[in-house]
């Protein structure tokens, strides 16, 4: 510590070379997202693409006419390499052949998006017991299994990375109100874990400079609410968000760059709330 006036000298911006976007490329890096051919997936890859970074996008086996299209549309687009890999995340065995995928296409990892999930019909407080387990198989153990996998990745090569988990505000809010087309008990339950593990993630990678966050969407528009949402659901959904609209998948790209990048260096541990404002209530 100098005295004000020293410090003032030193701000990094005063040097001729500092370019504060330059913070925001991905340029070299590799990563991986799960669910990468759902809405918020796709996004994902394609915020990484336009950043610079080869990208793999994982998502269910069975998906592969789909996600090989998405992986050549966003390399054309954006000149990086863009594999797609296909591995239930709830499944350990295909996960371990996910971390050897990735080690043989990319290399590495320095960036994952844990994004993978579902919202199971009949969760409600009678939720059923295959439903909940279900649930917690995809949505937590699929979350732990895949951030282990990234975490051994990056400690293994000694370089640091970025974690990034999918929470909800159903992690934070019981929004199973109204008459909600999609109660959420398991579902909600699943992404407060998500975000908890974010944060003991956080504290026990530190040393390693991993940072590991959570971003938290509120009602986004995706294949999660496909056929589960009317006119009347939606309307009823919309009254407790300030901005009174559903969110777009393309708007939770900026999230995921800034907590990708060096852009956010001094940034772990926390769960960001994408929502509309639904959080300030
Ligand atoms: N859309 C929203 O309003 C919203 C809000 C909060 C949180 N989320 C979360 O965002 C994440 C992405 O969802 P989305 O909105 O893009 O929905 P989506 O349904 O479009 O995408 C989810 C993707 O996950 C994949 N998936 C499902 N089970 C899998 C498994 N066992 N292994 C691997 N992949 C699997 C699906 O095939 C799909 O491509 C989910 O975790 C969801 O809970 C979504």
């Amino acid at each position: 510590m100098g005295n004000y006036y020293d410090v003032y000298q030193k701000d990094v911006w005063r040097n001729s070379d500092y370019n504060l976007m330059e913070k925001f490329s991905l340029k070299g890096k590799k990563g991986f997202v799960t669910g990468g051919g759902g809405g918020i997936g796709r996004n994902t890859a394609a915020a990484w693409a336009e950043a610079g970074a080869d990208v793999a996008i994982v998502d269910l086996p069975g998906t592969e006419a789909h996600l090989e299209t998405v992986a050549k549309e966003l390399s054309d687009r954006y000149k990086v390499k863009v594999v797609p890999l296909y591995c239930d995340v709830s499944d350990s065995k295909q996960v371990d052949q996910l971390r050897d995928d990735l080690i043989k296409e990319l290399g590495t990892v320095d960036i994952a998006h844990i994004n993978a999930g579902v919202c199971l019909g009949g969760d409600d407080v009678d939720v059923p017991y295959d439903v909940w387990r279900k649930t917690i198989e995809i949505n937590l153990d699929g979350a732990h299994l895949t951030a282990q996998l990234a975490q051994k990745i990056m400690r293994e090569h000694n370089h640091g990375g970025s974690i990034i988990f999918t929470s909800s505000l159903s992690g934070y809010n019981a929004n199973n109100f109204r008459g909600s087309p999609t109660p959420v008990c398991a579902y909600g339950t699943t992404k407060a874990g998500i975000s908890q593990l974010a944060r003991y993630m956080a504290a026990g990678l530190a040393p390693y400079n991993i940072r590991v966050n959570s971003i938290s969407p509120g009602y986004v528009w995706s294949g999660i609410h496909e056929g589960v949402m009317d006119k009347e659901a939606h309307d009823i959904l919309l009254e407790p968000v300030p901005l009174r609209r559903f969110g777009r998948t393309d708007e939770l790209q900026g999230a995921i760059l800034f907590l990708s990048s060096e852009a956010s260096s001094y940034v772990t541990g926390i769960n960001l709330p994408i929502d509309g404002g639904y959080s300030i209530y």
